[in-house]
């Protein structure tokens, strides 16, 4: 899977951590940044991958800040994208199930590496289900389409 990612200097060791990890695994990764611990904006990393996901240049995106909330914040304002802040392997697997989550939002500063690396391999892997489902998320991307204030 192409697959976007991108953190602020709160996730760059999650975020190496999973770069490795997803190539090794065969997927083809956009790394968006930053490269460095230094202090950066996550809205200016949340845009990039948002942008390759609702255009299609990636399929899904990772975003990874100290809390997560950051970046789906900034996420969710892009035309097209569907960002989930998941906590939990459950969360994750319910982001995909039936909300048809494309972008997933981690906190490295709130998770056990294990736990968000579970939480990836999990948003990664799970299908969307359709049927009510598609119904509902239809009507967010409709929000999305329609909002102006
Ligand atoms: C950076 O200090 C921190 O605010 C950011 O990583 C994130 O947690 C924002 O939501």
């Amino acid at each position: 899977m192409k697959i976007a990612i991108a953190c602020d200097h709160a996730g760059l060791d999650a975020k190496l951590r999973l770069v490795e990890q997803l190539r090794a695994a065969g997927h083809e990764i956009l790394d968006r940044g930053t490269h460095s611990t230094d202090s950066v904006d996550y809205p200016d990393y949340a845009a990039e991958v948002s942008q390759d996901v609702a255009g299609g240049a990636a399929e899904r995106g990772v975003l990874v800040c100290g809390t997560g909330i950051g970046m789906s914040i900034a996420a969710n304002k892009v035309h097209g994208v569907r960002a989930a802040k998941c906590n939990d392997p459950f969360e994750a697997e319910m982001s995909r199930r039936h909300n048809d989550a494309n972008v997933l939002c981690v906190g490295a500063r709130v998770l056990d590496a294990a736990v968000l690396d579970e939480i990836v391999g999990l948003f990664l892997a799970t299908a969307f289900e359709g049927g009510r489902h598609g119904r509902r998320v239809d009507k967010i991307d409709a929000l999305d389409s329609s909002s102006t204030h």
